[in-house]
């Protein structure tokens, strides 16, 4: 599966009603990837144009890309002899979440001073759901004392914002006030969306990626974990509302919307980062693929290569036994699930890992198979738990598997109280 261009479903999107406001700027062209990406993913996105959005992106496009009518006219009529502003006002009611993207200083004034002289401004002022703008424009409109001082009046009324960013704008200048990529701002989208679910208010681990494990300052132990699955279970521990934490090995990825994101290179600094974001953690989410041997010494010199090389290894320090150590004197964090990559008798093994670690949850998969574990897109794994409790899922997406371990993690977080 291409993952950058087909989005799979989201249970935090699924069925959510999402008011996608666009204004005239040229940054237009990619909210028709996020009014896409946002279709994909389950919600149901109406957009509503203004007259200026329309002279750059036709509403037909729109239209075929959120299946959805889409709304421009606040005087044609809407049915029942009603204009249309009137009848859509039920869309402003209806909607979990109003997005405007590109937002405008034009439009972020109207809406910072209330006005309702076209569709978009007469259902932002009848909507009552959280309010997200991406605004775009100028650099030097976006600095303005004007538009700031808008900004500032939307953000005390608990408008969120994403963006806008430094870059390239349309002038071929470079600024502070481009619209921020479709990606992040449906990080954005996500963040909102998901603040006051199961785990708000609750601080969750998450660790992911390979560990490396130098013998000179140019040559290093490591293995081939993506982060991937670990990226994902941060994501869906965000989407649930929690506050999250994802320290990560050397990986190439972004991190999603929200997390705190530690880097880290050796297991020694990942057991630090550990012990220090889990002093006051609700749950450990331990994907990383901790590196299990490091060089008894280190040079502090390149190498040379002359004839063979013989390194003496020694064990990296056991992160789970460590935070093991920590809860059976009574500390944080309440829940802690393993992970095990195994190429043989995968539940033996992970049932003996899982009473070793003191887990309430262990997360098995079989790493001999192509489409699972180590940088595929898919996973195939096994849950099994304190209670003796066996769940082999299907192969899956790393997402569709976060979304299978944070449910169960929910449960258990809300089950100790
Ligand atoms: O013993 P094994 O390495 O197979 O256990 C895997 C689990 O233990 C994973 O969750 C991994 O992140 C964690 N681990 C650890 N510290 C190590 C090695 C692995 O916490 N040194």
């Amino acid at each position: 599966m291409d993952g950058e261009s087909v989005m799979e479903p989201v249970p935090l999107l699924r069925g959510k009603r999402i008011l996608l406001g666009v204004t005239g700027g040229i940054a237009v062209y990619k909210v028709c990837t996020l009014a896409s990406h946002l279709t994909q993913m389950g919600a149901e996105v109406d957009v509503v144009m203004t007259e200026a959005a329309t002279r750059f992106v036709s509403p037909l496009t729109f239209e075929a890309l959120t299946g959805r009518p889409v709304y421009v006219d606040m005087w044609r009529t809407g049915g029942a002899g009603l204009p249309t502003h009137i009848a859509h006002v039920g869309l402003a009611h209806a909607a979990d979440l109003l997005v405007v993207a590109p937002a405008t200083a034009n439009t972020m004034a109207k809406l910072a001073g209330g006005l309702a002289d076209n569709l978009l401004s007469t259902l932002a002022l009848a909507a009552t759901c959280p309010v997200l703008l991406a605004p775009a424009m100028d650099a030097g409109m976006w600095s303005h004392p004007a538009t700031q001082a808008n900004v500032a009046t939307l953000r005390a009324r608990g408008v969120h914002f994403a963006g806008p960013v430094r870059g390239r704008m349309a002038s071929g200048l470079e600024g502070e006030g481009r619209m921020m990529e479709p990606e992040e701002i449906l990080g954005h989208i996500r963040r909102v969306l998901g603040r006051n679910g199961p785990l708000a208010g609750r601080n969750v681990v998450v660790t992911a990626g390979p560990t490396r494990e130098f013998l000179d300052p140019v040559r290093f132990i490591s293995n081939p974990s993506s982060g991937k699955q670990g990226f994902a279970l941060a994501q869906a521990a965000l989407d649930r509302g929690a506050e999250v934490t994802l320290i990560t090995g050397p990986v190439s990825l972004t991190a999603p919307v929200g997390a705190r994101r530690v880097d880290v290179i050796t297991v020694q600094q990942m057991l630090d980062a550990v012990l220090e974001a889990t002093a006051d953690a609700d749950a450990l989410l331990m994907a990383a693929a901790v590196g299990d041997y490091r060089p008894a010494t280190v040079s502090q010199h390149k190498i040379k290569k002359t004839a063979d090389l013989t390194l003496r290894l020694e064990r990296t320090p056991d992160i789970l036994a460590a935070v093991a150590r920590r809860r059976a004197e009574g500390g944080f964090p309440r829940v802690v699930v393993g992970f095990a990559a195994e190429s043989q008798d995968l539940l033996d093994n992970a049932r003996a890992k899982l009473e070793a670690k003191g887990l309430d949850l262990i997360v098995a998969n079989d790493i001999t198979a192509a489409d699972a574990g180590f940088a595929a897109e898919t996973n195939r794994v096994v849950l099994l738990d304190r209670e003796g409790g066996v769940e082999e899922l299907p192969l899956m997406s790393k997402a569709a598997v976060a979304e299978a371990v944070l449910d169960r993690v929910t449960r258990l977080l809300i089950g100790t109280e």
